[in-house]
């Protein structure tokens, strides 16, 4: 058993390096006792709510085969907000590599806001604490520099350092003790994981790279160096978040005991989020790294894509395959197969030739219909090529060796915009533009940008391939493997050795930038490659995956840990990108894929064909699947709202909603949608019944209202999954608003509403429905036309049950024509009467189940359901 924290800081005052090595960091252990290293505090200040301290290298050091190390380092705590706690380790002398202020604003740098105090407990530390802020700070001064960061209420130790702490030129390396099996950590991606809770004795390498998602434990296209940590024990579901906002690449090793950064460049800095709920750690790291964008309304809708349609007359088949199937389409995708010769920004004069092309997207339109293309970061160095004569012009290029570089990707050879470079991004834009004369695309799709690049270049010196080798692609391959050097230089003389991770970020922001100039409406970038604060441009696809039962399993994890790192729009290629899918794959696939928040089919070149109509089982489930979708967009989207203004994710865990539900903490088969939607997909072939865990509450069917589980505790069921049906369950509690669907989000959305109120133990329940024009380029906020309106459920005056609506904002001017025509109560405690349901609208009675026209009641299987139809009430 690990000893308490006090015993281990008594313990290592007596005895430092044995007893740390041996007792408190068991992992990292071994190399911290067998090396000397760490630092000794030699001052500390306070000034404002700033404790600073100047740390110097004690000893000999340590590692001496990575180089030698920094002699004298500055630390600075601060309580930034109530909530979070920023503790920065640099270089006393020498400026360093940090992640650019215009990435993840932190205006001014290192500021605080909090009147914070410090006090020393013993001689030995000082700790740094305010009275509205949950998180307290402990440097510890003796025999090593070390720090702690504490939970006040409840004395929980989150965050405590070895004073093995390694800071070189190109190695830093930090361990944090952690509690063992009471802390459940999640995030640190992006990676393919068995599970979305993070294994013990694992290492999360981060560097991005183009490595097929369907390979486990890799490095993969993004970096996120954030985890959210939610404590089991006395006061379960406590949880707080930590970023290492870096964006250099390292290995992250996770013993279970213990967590160690080995970081390659740039500095030690840490961000602390209190929480307590993951739904506040969520709200305050997005606080940070900024909210996740607005996505437009019909990108909730249905698409499809292809690596490989051959032609115009293949996407129009594709087109009229789904409508003649009555499967909803919404927008149609192409991949580089639309490009002359794979050059962006030109069509296929044969295949794909512009005035036919042209009338096909204004078709699409006309329908209601959405069109999204690929790009590729790399311009064809071309003479005859107007982009890169243009690029050219502008000089907007990543340099190696004093020239472009130049790499090799789908055309063949390439020059890579260097988005770092301002020009780069207004070039982007124009070139977007002038595309979009041809082609009034709707959204654009960012391949290919971690950067992939086709050839290896060759590693020249210490910074192609620095002294301690990251575990990049599983096998410690250099840095400059499948991607563009690390010695390559950006504008203003940054290495891309320290920028490698941030090339998906900066091409997302160039690429939102230049679709809202050229549109003016609410942009949709879909990226592959994303970094820290991504999510406030772009939508993310979880890459190359299998069309395996495994990877089907999988993408819930990796969707789940999109969700944490702020970028909620997320989805994977739903029946599976490589290898041949199967029917019955692929109708299992859709069941989940409909409640991705972003729900696309892809697969690639010279595979079968997985459109969903090309099976009559797949067919079925889809109609099946993606008719409850869209019944439940106008709750999606109000869940978008959601994201934006608070960091919720769309798709959450289950502990999201049941953080003191410990059984609830390795659930990674099934996953909410908001706070009460439950889906439960089946994940294994053959199967035709799922194993679904049920937090305590009452759980209704959302296909057929039934009334599956009512328990005080948690429960395991065996729910029937016959080939066509997914399981989807709503939580007692919960009012969801709905839409009768259609082949369109448009058409849907010319429907009038339905409220399905699913009441709780209590008989109560409550819910939101935003709602605006779904293309503006904002969403809510103070110019924005919008409203929002919240329904409550209850018991009404006269023991009859009551549901009311209350208008909380509403600049929106359509809202108001916008009528419920439909509410269904479920879980009524005995058979509805009439005169016992009533309807108010913004305190004024409406309607009661007599008043509604064709007022159809009911009372079915036991679970208390009653519809009143027929209304015509105003939201
Ligand atoms: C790699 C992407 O991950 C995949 O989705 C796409 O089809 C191919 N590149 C071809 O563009």
């Amino acid at each position: 058993m690990a000893p308490t924290t006090a015993a281990r800081t008594r313990a290592a005052f007596l005895l430092p390096i044995f007893l740390l090595a041996v007792v408190a960091w068991p992992g990292a252990a071994a190399a911290a006792a067998a090396q000397a290293g760490g630092y000794r505090v030699v001052s500390v200040a306070r000034a404002g709510g700033v404790l600073s301290a100047r740390l110097q290298l004690a000893g000999g050091g340590a590692r001496a085969e990575l180089g030698p190390d920094v002699q004298s380092l500055s630390l600075t705590a601060s309580l930034e907000t109530d909530s979070r706690l920023h503790v920065r380790i640099t270089d006393a002398d020498h400026q360093r590599w940090e992640v650019p202020q215009d990435i993840i604003p932190r205006n001014p740098p290192h500021h605080f806001s909090l009147a914070a105090s410090t006090t020393n407990t013993s001689p030995r530390s000082r700790v740094l604490s305010a009275a509205t802020s949950d998180l307290t700070f402990t440097l510890h001064t003796s025999p090593f520099f070390r720090f702690t960061v504490s939970r006040r209420s409840s004395g929980d130790v989150l965050f405590d350092t070895s004073p093995h702490l390694v800071f070189k030129d190109k190695y830093l390396e930090l361990t944090t003790a952690l509690p063992g099996a009471t802390a459940s950590l999640y995030g640190l991606g992006e990676h393919t994981k068995r599970t979305f809770r993070l294994q013990r004795n694992d290492t999360f390498t981060l560097w991005n790279a183009d490595i097929a998602a369907s390979n486990l434990d890799l490095n993969l296209y993004g970096s996120h160096p954030f985890y959210l940590d939610v404590r089991s024990g006395a006061g379960a579901g406590a949880s707080h978040g930590v970023l290492l906002l870096n964006s250099n690449g390292m290995d992250i090793e996770y013993g279970g005991s213990y967590l160690t950064y080995k970081v390659i460049g740039g500095v030690l800095d840490f961000y602390f989020f209190a929480g307590q709920t993951p739904l506040d750690v969520v709200d305050q790291y997005t606080q940070l790294i900024g909210r996740p964008a607005p996505m437009p309304y019909w990108s909730f809708g249905f698409h499809q894509c292809r690596y490989g349609y051959k032609n115009l007359a293949d996407l129009e088949g594709v087109v009229a395959g789904y409508a003649k199937a009555r499967i909803p389409l919404e927008v149609m995708w192409t991949d580089i197969d639309y490009m002359d010769a794979f050059k962006d920004f030109t069509l296929d004069p044969v295949n794909f030739p512009a005035g036919p092309m042209r009338r096909f997207v204004d078709r699409l339109h006309q329908n209601g219909q959405k069109y999204v293309v690929i790009l590729d970061p790399g311009i064809n160095v071309n003479e005859t090529y107007g982009t890169f004569i243009r690029g050219m012009q502008q000089d907007v290029f990543l340099k190696w060796n004093n020239s472009n570089y130049l790499g090799k990707v789908w055309p063949g050879y390439v020059y890579f915009p260097d988005f770092l470079n301002p020009r780069a991004a207004t070039f982007w834009a124009k070139e977007i533009s002038l595309f979009r004369r041809t082609l009034p695309v709707d959204g654009l799709w960012i391949d290919m940008n971690e950067i992939s690049n086709f050839i290896d270049p060759p590693t020249l010196n210490t910074i192609d391939d620095p002294p301690y080798r990251i575990n990049n692609s599983g096998v410690h391959r250099p840095l400059n493997n499948k991607t563009v050097p690390a010695s390559a230089v950006h504008y203003g003389g940054v290495r891309e050795y320290d920028a490698h991770n941030l090339y998906g970020f900066l091409e997302a922001r160039a690429t939102h930038g230049a679709l809202i100039a050229d549109t003016g409406r609410r942009p949709f970038v879909l990226s592959r490659s994303t970094f820290v604060g991504s999510g406030r441009y772009t939508a993310h696809w979880t890459g190359d995956n299998a069309a395996t039962w495994d990877d089907l399993r999988y993408s819930i994890n990796t969707m789940l840990s999109f969700g944490l790192f702020g970028i909620p729009m997320v989805g994977a290629d739903i029946c599976g990108f490589s290898g041949n899918t199967t029917e019955e794959l692929c109708s299992r696939w859709i069941q989940l894929g409909a409640f991705y928040p972003f729900s696309r089919d892809h697969s690639a070149i010279g595979t079968i064909r997985r459109e969903l109509y090309l099976w009559e089982t797949v067919a079925r489930s889809a109609r099946k699947a993606l008719g409850l979708r869209y019944r439940l967009l106008p709750y999606i989207y109000t869940l978008m709202h959601e994201a934006h203004t608070t960091g919720a994710p769309m798709a959450r865990p289950l502990f999201f909603s049941y953080p003191k539900d410990v059984n609830t903490y390795g659930v990674d088969r099934q996953f909410l949608l908001g706070r009460g939607v439950l889906v439960s997909p089946v994940l294994k072939p053959g199967a035709t019944a799922v194993d679904a865990y049920f937090p305590a509450g009452r759980w209704f069917n959302l296909f057929d209202y039934s009334l599956t589980v009512a328990s005080v505790t948690g429960k395991r069921v065996t729910l029937p999954a016959p080939v066509d049906t997914v399981n989807v369950h709503v939580a007692g509690g919960n009012i969801l608003p709905m839409q009768r669907p259609a082949v369109t989000t448009s058409r849907s959305r010319q429907n009038v509403f339905h409220l399905v109120v699913a009441l709780g133990e209590d008989g109560e329940a409550d819910g939101e429905l935003f709602l605006d024009d779904g293309e503006s380029p904002e969403m809510g906020g103070e110019h924005g036309k919008w409203a929002l309106v919240r329904f409550t459920c209850g018991t009404g005056p006269g023991g009859g049950v009551t549901v009311k609506s209350h208008v909380v904002h509403d600049s929106y001017g359509p809202s108001r024509k916008l009528v419920v025509g439909k509410v269904v109560f479920l879980g009524l405690r005995s058979p509805a009467t009439k005169g016992e349901l009533a309807v108010f609208v913004n305190g004024v009675k409406a309607a009661n189940s007599t008043t509604g026209r064709a007022a159809a009641l009911g009372y079915r299987r036991g679970g208390g359901v009653a519809q009143v139809t027929g209304l015509s009430l105003p939201i």
